[in-house]
């Protein structure tokens, strides 16, 4: 992860970069830092934590300079303090990075021994050393990076500022994406779009080895064999505003909110209002031949693959396959001839993920990506996109993106049921009908707020929480644990509902919260009978469910949630909603930083 950007003005740029890293935090805020060139000279301000204290500091002792380079750090090699933080810097070079850099560890050994001094723990301090090395050598800027790219093993994304070149900047890709924006007289680096936003809209965004030499009023391209190339120049969508959070006091309520809206715009683009048929773009295959699926993805956008599986199965009578992406990547699994893999994203830049994509398209899959940034790599390398249209995401923990995917793969399941025959008519009406009731249904589960909070108060005094469900509500159970831990720092745990007795069990007492994910669905009365365990061994259930399941059970709950009743199929979406609050409320009540929670990134390009 980290965010780049990198500036060529005929301006001021400390202001400029800065903005550019307010638009990247999302991709890690362990540190801050900007370079810029003063009478040639490379000067460097730096701050540990989040981008306010770079400001803060830039306010008591600015630096001036038209060119720049700037890095907001999630750390991977070395602590996130001051000296870690980019740009690394010798007297010569200024770079700044996103990756790993994997053989380091040897290249420092090199140039210890020929006398570079080291300041920081990370590796990539070693670019700044590696090219200071070859411009010792007499090279030139250029001939200095395309050496050293030749050198580094691993996964990167680099900006480089020259001391005494006043109209150059160098960035190279191999791996993690970067952008170059074309501005007026000014030329611009950027990890993406979005940090370039507030300057340019018009962007070309480098390839897999690429490295570009930007001057301020032309940019030239390099190929991983040093062959000049030309690259498209793309319009962004992406909108200048910085966005605010409105009346809200977090990014995280206002994107919980927004759900109803942002679910009913990804609806538009998938189902016809007026005969509720749903429509999914061309497919370079067929849906009916499929054999298979393989599904993967990584953190909440796992999770809406996890429901997805069910659905595939269960309605479209489709094999699934589902792994997250870390684990698929490498596990050098069979692909079936003609199988698609349907990949979750909802940055479209998850290393994993992208690592998977392509392991399934050297293996003969065609890939469906199912992502929120249209511009992304996984974007741009999937056969097929189908997008949703959540909007920009700014809460690191992911809640808008997440109904709006399974809304999405639920389109997915129904197109597949249908081209396969698994479903007739009248059911297949019957689940378009329920998946275009969800906006308003998801208005409704917000109604649920204020009880929430309420409950909210329990569980922030627990230390353990159990999160249960059966069925498409098992991944919902497995989200709802993750967003607690993710923002309020409490131990949970998603569990099957049925293989609680196989060990969560014994975690079972007063003090520990079982919220239970229980739609009144053909296995409510299995669900049922767990929730009997618990309370049987003095758990204190929070019963999530609707006005037929709380009929039969409500009563034995600490207290009950009821949800709208609704068609099973989509219960998945409108359930999510309520863990979202509960971890949300449960997070105020502690204090964390709910947009910002600690060792987290939004945006997870490294491995
Ligand atoms: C990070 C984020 C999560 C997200 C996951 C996958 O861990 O904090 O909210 O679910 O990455 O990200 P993606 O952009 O691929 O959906």
């Amino acid at each position: 992860m980290c965010g780049i950007v990198g500036i060529i003005a005929k301006r001021e740029v400390s202001p400029l970069l800065v903005e550019g890293l307010k638009r990247l935090e999302y991709r890690g805020y362990d540190s801050a830092g900007i370079a810029t060139l003063a009478n040639g000279h490379i000067k460097r301000r730096r701050a540990q934590g989040k981008i306010g204290n770079l400001e803060a500091k830039l306010a008591e002792r600015p630096i001036a300079g038209t060119i720049g380079i700037a890095h907001t750090r999630w750390a991977t090699h070395g602590v996130p303090n001051e000296v870690n933080a980019h740009p690394h810097a010798t007297e010569r070079v200024a770079i700044v990075h996103n990756g790993i850099i994997e053989n380091f560890q040897e290249i420092k050994n090199e140039l210890v021994a020929e006398g570079h001094k080291f300041e920081s723990q990370t590796d990539s301090e070693i670019v700044a050393h590696l090219v200071t090395h070859y411009l010792d050598q007499q090279m030139k800027p250029r001939e200095a990076v395309a050496a050293t790219l030749k050198r580094l093993q691993g996964a990167f994304a680099l900006a480089l500022l020259f001391a005494g070149e006043h109209d150059l900047l160098i960035g190279a890709r191999r791996g993690p994406p970067l952008a170059v924006g074309y501005g007026d007289g000014e030329m611009y680096l950027g990890s993406d779009a979005l940090a370039l936003a507030m300057l340019t809209r018009k962007i070309c965004y480098l390839e897999d080895g690429d490295y570009a030499v930007v001057h301020g009023n032309s940019v030239e391209i390099y190929n991983a064999d040093d062959k000049p190339v030309t690259r498209k120049v793309v319009e962004t969508a992406a909108s200048g505003a910085l966005i605010g959070k409105g009346e809200f006091r977090h990014f995280m309520l206002k994107e919980i909110y927004e759900q109803p809206g942002v679910i009913g715009d990804t609806l538009s683009t998938y189902l016809n209002p007026a005969t509720l048929a749903i429509n999914l773009p061309a497919l370079p295959f067929d849906l009916a031949k499929v054999p298979r699926f393989t599904i993967t993805a990584c953190g909440t956008a796992f999770y809406a693959g996890f429901v997805a599986k069910y659905w595939l199965e269960q309605i479209a009578r489709v094999p699934v396959e589902l792994d997250v992406a870390s684990e698929l990547r490498y596990r050098n699994a069979p692909m079936p001839e003609g199988g698609v893999m349907v990949v979750v994203s909802q940055s479209g830049e998850t290393a994993d993920t992208l690592a998977a994509l392509r392991y399934a398209k050297q293996h003969g899959q065609k890939v469906i990506a199912v992502v929120n940034v249209p511009e992304s790599s996984i974007a741009r390398e999937a056969d097929v996109v189908l997008p949703t249209r959540a909007g920009p995401e700014i809460g690191v923990a992911s809640t808008k993106a997440f109904t709006t995917q399974l809304t999405v793969l639920a389109a997915l399941a129904l197109a597949t049921a249908r081209a396969r025959g698994a479903i007739d008519k009248v059911r297949e009406a019957q689940l378009s009908h329920a998946i275009a009731e969800v906006p308003a249904r998801a208005a409704e589960v917000l109604a649920h707020d204020k009880q929430l909070k309420l409950i909210a108060h329990v569980i922030s005094q627990a230390r353990d929480v159990l999160y249960l469900g059966r069925g498409p509500a098992y991944p919902i159970a497995l989200e709802g644990a993750l967003k607690l831990k993710e923002i309020s720092y409490i131990h949970a745990e998603g569990y099957a509902a049925g293989e609680m007795k196989h060990g969560p069990i014994a975690l079972i007492d007063e003090q520990v919260p079982i919220i239970v994910i229980c739609p009144h669905d053909e296995l409510f009365d299995k669900t049922a009978s767990n929730t009997q365990e618990t309370v049987a061994r003095g758990g204190k259930v929070i019963f999530l469910s609707d006005k037929p399941g709380i009929d039969k059970l409500g009563d034995i709950a600490l207290t009950s949630v009821e949800l709208p009743t609704v068609d099973p199929f989509v219960a998945p979406i409108l359930y999510a909603i309520p863990v979202q609050l509960l971890a949300y409320h449960t997070a105020v009540i502690k204090g964390t930083d709910v947009d910002k929670p600690r060792n987290l990134a939004k945006s997870v390009t490294v491995e």
